[in-house]
């Protein structure tokens, strides 16, 4: 059905989620640098992250989620017509890791490409997705973020290495049915190129190929100014929450849950006052799992529809940012 916009609507047909069953605790950590439990759960509020097996590559995760997202929606693969695999730590730099799953999950009909956002990955996807089904240019797309993020963690640097785990989310974004009460509102993107420095990984592109220079720098970990990133999150979150609201002419009050980016449980909670609303409105999932970049977001989201905090009607948002700096919002009623 269209809106009296002219366009359809898109609504989560199906979600799913993966993490690997591998589990890297904070006592864990505590034998690799000079950092305790107390002040991980304390400073971050992360217990545990989960990393991907010997041999288990991003595509895999990614395929795990889809495989449950397609279920739940009661499809086949071969029905999905684009995929859009948002991710940090592709299976390798080409081909990209969309076309790794499309032929692993049997999909062979459909346009598939990487979103190379960071953690505002998976927004970025569902925002472009949720733009072909709008238009008419397709029916289903299925919407991956998921991160392999273990191999560019360096476990020397205790600012970064307690922070970040493996795992994969995905839904299948549809077009809605007459009958069908869903729509995504509106979504809004963003970035800022002026402060790329605050959150990198130096090496493995054209301007710094892989050498022993790489290896002696460590330049092939993920760098970042922990401090400055964090007041960037919150703002960025916060005016992406305040932008999705307004242009919908909605009040807090009329959002059942905020989904946020998990990078560190004092960032969503600042999000949480700066939107006016009690932490028992927002879905956080970050203890079991840290920072997942692309795959926080529909991790978080999936996790909440499965064990029923969501239901159907409820007006959810989400929202992210990442390095880049990008970040983004979504409001739909689920
Ligand atoms: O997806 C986006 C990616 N990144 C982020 O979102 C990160 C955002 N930033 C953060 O989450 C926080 O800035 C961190 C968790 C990285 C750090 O927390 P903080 O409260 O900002 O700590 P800080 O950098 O201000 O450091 C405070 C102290 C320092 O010691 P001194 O200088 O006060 O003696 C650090 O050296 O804590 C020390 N410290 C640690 N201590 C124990 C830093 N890391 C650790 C650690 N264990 N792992």
């Amino acid at each position: 059905m269209k809106t009296s916009s002219g366009f359809y609507r898109s609504r989560i047909a199906g979600s799913g989620s993966y993490l690997p069953e591998k589990v890297l605790t904070n006592k864990d950590l505590e034998k690799l640098v000079d950092t305790n439990d107390e002040w991980i759960r304390e400073r971050t509020g992360i217990a545990q992250r989960h990393i991907a097996a010997e041999g288990e590559y991003t595509s895999d995760l990614g395929l795990k989620a889809s495989q449950i997202a397609l279920e739940q929606a009661g499809m086949q693969a071969s029905e999905i017509e684009a995929i859009l695999f948002a991710t940090v730590s592709p299976d390798q730099v080409m081909p990209n890791t969309a076309c790794e799953m499309q032929r692993k999950i049997g999909a062979p009909k459909c346009m598939a490409l990487d979103i190379s956002a960071a953690c505002s990955g998976f927004v970025y996807g569902m925002s472009i997705a949720d733009q072909f089904i709008k238009t008419g240019q397709y029916n289903n797309v299925l919407v991956v973020g998921a991160e392999v993020l273990h191999p560019y963690v360096d476990y020397t640097a205790r600012d970064t290495c307690i922070l970040f785990g493996d795992a994969a989310g995905a839904v299948v974004l549809k077009r809605a049915e007459d009958e069908e009460d869903s729509e995504i509102y509106s979504s809004h993107l963003a970035a800022d190129g002026e402060i790329s420095d605050l959150f990198v990984l130096p090496a493995g592109g054209s301007k710094l190929p892989f050498s022993q220079k790489v290896l002696d720098e460590r330049a092939q970990f993920v760098m970042m100014k922990g401090r400055e990133i964090f007041k960037h999150a919150v703002r960025t979150m916060s005016q992406a929450c305040d932008l999705a609201l307004k242009t919908n002419d909605m009040q807090p009050e009329d959002v059942s849950w905020i989904i946020p980016h998990q990078a560190n449980v004092r960032i969503i909670e600042a999000v949480a006052k700066h939107f006016g609303v009690s932490m028992d409105k927002v879905v956080v999932e970050i203890e079991d799992m840290g920072n997942t970049s692309a795959a926080t977001v529909p991790v978080a989201l999936d996790k909440a529809i499965k064990d029923g905090r969501i239901q159907r009607g409820q007006n959810i948002i989400l929202t992210a940012f990442g390095a880049g700096i990008t970040s983004g919002s979504l409001i739909m009623r689920y």
